[in-house]
């Protein structure tokens, strides 16, 4: 730390002030709409992005380029459990964030001590069990409560005092639907708003609003239409001549899993909308039509709900692309105009800035390696090329892959570098027809719906990068490559610093105008969740969640050096200042052995009978090729697979249900047996491998 920084920090700590250049001070009770806006000087972080934009950006600069280097640790919490890799918000001194299947803490920042922790039970209270397991991916404050989703389908007000509950409401039927929430609730005006994702049985996606004192339902906002035979909502008026067939009987899609943002100016609402179901448009709209409003960029009345106008990313979708990744706000000057913007990065590999008071287009361009065609930005639309929608029983090797070129881990926006910093992933996968299309019915419990067939790229080796754009010109700044993809979400600050955790367990902190690496910590454990900031007292803090957890299945075996087993990697709130002095207690992750299983007997049949049945109902939990990086155990480290009965007990029987293992009763003894057989061969090929 600078000589300059230090006294600044002396100075701000003695006289228990923000140290930081032009921010308000703290109204003794601001009102909960306050702390959201741009003007709020950023002690708190309430929300998601922390503001309505959703910038994921903090204005104060006590931490800069001169004094980061004496960042240093002030507490750690173990948080235990499943997921962590998750994003904390802060109001008034304290951390809350939704670890494991939305289990709430609340955490002294300063001491790192726990204040409350509260448990949904959602794995107990789902019906069959949860067939997809993500976890949360962030929660919401508002007016002395913590809002929260949950796997089962619930949304949540805990009161953030006590940690006791406050409403709960389903927002679907679990009975029903094995659909889940891991998006953050976001919240303006008094209504608290959530859709929910899946990628099973029949989807038909919407977002609802709710009185966020009482949980009522203030109003439900249809992404793609119903039959328009017996459903009258404004969605299915509007959209359905973009559809052809039947395609109500499968839903259609639009689960709607992440991406929102408040725009008090304009009173509208925004909401970045998902996949298409089934993958498949030859399915799901005889191969015609831009099937709204699937994978677009919808502005609603914040009030009511009613439709303004969207900007559509991928007419069509049938690639898993989804507008889903977060929607950020800003003002932006655009050929000499002052504009109001919206930007988003969705899987499809472009950076599109649209103007937010009527959805055109204003700047687009790929920051990543694009096939399935380009945007014509004049046009205002992009331009497929038809091979993209594998024709005729042809394969196509799309970039970027469906895991997209950023996920859902948020970009930042920093209005004072006028940059946008994406967690970028370079990668591509090969997509075809599914096997019989004419015959198709939809998979009720497995993931997938069969009507494509993806497949990896031979020899190709995903990467990521930390990419600057300027989203005015659309050029590239610069770009800081990692060796894998997997890595976290990003902050940026007004110290002229851009924040993030990668996977092989550094939070990293980067000179926002040109990307050199300023400072780093090792905290011992993959991140994937990102950080925050906020002061308290005049000093400025920097939070973030340890571990994975929402990872993504496939990134499994690309990141297994990095000691990603789910039970031994370190799951851990950690909050740093300047002049922090407290040390991380034991720091490496050692993953659990391998263990030995002496009458293991190959039979290359039943595993690969094995292997389409843990691709349908395990990966997603378990980890592609058995290699698991999510919430859920390692199997290959695991005892149960060596005897029949545990296998049959946990898996068909549900014996560990409420801790987030479904039960599987429609698995026949063959069926068991075949899974248990391709988990050893996992196993014994890893093993040998080691040795
Ligand atoms: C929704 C996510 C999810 C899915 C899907 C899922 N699991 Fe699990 N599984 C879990 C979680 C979470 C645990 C840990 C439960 C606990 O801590 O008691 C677990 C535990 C297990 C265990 C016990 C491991 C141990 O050492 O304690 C086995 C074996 C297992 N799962 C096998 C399977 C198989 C086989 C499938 C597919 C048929 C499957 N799981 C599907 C989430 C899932």
């Amino acid at each position: 730390m600078s000589l300059a920084g230090r006294a600044a920090l002396a100075i701000g700590l003695l006289l228990g002030v923000s140290a930081v250049a032009g921010a308000p001070p703290k109204a003794a009770h601001p009102t909960p709409a306050a702390r959201y806006l741009d003007t709020s000087g950023g002690a708190d972080w309430p929300g998601y992005g922390r503001t309505f934009g959703e910038q994921h950006y903090s204005p104060l600069a006590q931490i800069d380029r001169n004094t980061v280097s004496g960042l240093g640790l002030v507490s750690s919490f173990d948080v235990g459990g499943l997921n962590s890799a998750t994003q904390p918000i802060e109001v008034d001194g304290v951390v809350y964030f939704g670890a494991g299947y939305s289990v709430i803490h609340a955490v002294d920042a300063r001491t790192g001590k726990l204040l409350w922790r509260y448990d949904p039970h959602a794995a107990a209270r789902s019906n069959q069990g949860l067939r997809l397991g993500w976890g949360s991916r962030g929660i919401a404050w508002w007016n002395g409560k913590i809002y929260t989703g949950t796997e089962d389908g619930r949304l949540i007000a805990v009161d953030a005092k006590t940690g006791k509950e406050v409403w709960g409401t389903p927002t679907f039927d679990p009975q029903k639907h094995p659909w889940y929430i891991s998006g953050a609730p976001r919240i303006f005006d008094g209504k608290v708003v959530i859709g929910f994702g899946t990628d099973i049985g029949i989807v038909r996606g919407y977002v609802t609003a709710y009185d966020a004192e009482t949980g009522k339902q203030a109003w439900r906002f249809y992404i793609v239409p119903g039959n328009p035979a017996v459903d009258k909502d404004e969605t299915t008026r509007i959209a359905a001549k973009t559809w052809s067939g039947e395609w109500w009987k499968y839903g259609g899609g639009g689960a709607t899993w992440n991406a929102f943002a408040y725009d008090p100016e304009l009173g509208q609402l925004y909401i970045g909308t998902g996949n298409g179901w089934p993958w498949n448009r030859k399915v799901r709209s005889e191969g015609k039509g831009d099937n709204l409003f699937l994978s677009s960029i919808v502005a609603v009345d914040a009030k009511t709900g009613a439709y303004r106008w969207h900007y559509q990313c991928n007419p069509g979708d049938s690639w898993d692309y989804n507008a889903a990744m977060d929607i950020e706000l800003a003002d932006l000057t655009i050929d000499g105009q002052r504009r109001k913007v919206l930007m988003n990065a969705p899987k499809d590999g472009y950076l599109y800035v649209i103007d937010r008071t009527n959805g055109k287009l204003l700047t687009a361009a790929a920051y990543e390696k694009v096939s399935w065609g380009h945007v014509d930005v004049a046009a205002g639309k992009a331009v497929q090329r038809p091979e993209a929608f594998y024709p005729d029983g042809q394969t196509f090797e799309l970039w970027p892959s469906s895991a997209g070129a950023h996920s859902w881990p948020p970009m930042a926006y920093s209005p004072a570098s006028k940059l946008v910093y994406i967690p970028a992933l370079h990668m591509s996968m090969t997509v075809h027809d599914g096997p019989d299309l004419a015959h198709w019915v939809p998979p009720v419990n497995a993931v997938g719906d069969g009507t494509n067939t993806l497949g990896a790229v031979p020899g190709q080796v995903p990467t990521g990068s930390l990419v600057a754009l300027d989203p005015v010109t659309q050029k590239e700044v610069w770009r800081v490559p990692y060796p894998t993809p997997a890595n976290g979400g990003v902050m940026a600050t007004a110290g002229g610093l851009v924040f993030q955790g990668t996977v092989d367990g550094r939070l990293r902190a980067y000179d926002a105008a040109d990307g050199k690496l300023i400072w780093s910590y090792d905290t011992g454990a993959p991140i994937l969740g990102p950080p925050i900031s906020y002061s308290i007292a005049g000093r400025q803090y920097v939070s973030i969640l340890t571990g994975l957890g929402t990872t993504m299945a496939v990134w499994g075996p690309l990141i297994e050096k990095y000691g990603v087993d789910p039970a031994t990697q370190k799951r851990r709130l950690l909050t740093f200042a300047l002049d922090g002095k407290a040390t991380l207690p034991q720091v490496k992750t050692v993953p659990r052995p391998i263990h030995a299983d002496p009458d293991f007997q190959p039979d290359a049949a039943k595993a690969d009978a094995g292997s389409a049945l843990y691709i349908a109902h395990c990966v997603l939990c378990h980890g592609l090729a058995v290699v698991s990086a999510t919430h859920a155990p390692d199997l290959r480290r695991s005892p149960v697979p060596f005897s029949a009965d545990a296998f049959r007990a946990v898996i068909h029987d549900g014996l560990l249900k409420d801790n987030g293992m479904p039960p599987f009763a429609e698995l026949s003894s063959d069926q068991l047996e075949a899974l248990r057989q391709y988990i050893r061969t996992a196993a014994h090929d890893s093993r040998t491998a080691q040795h």
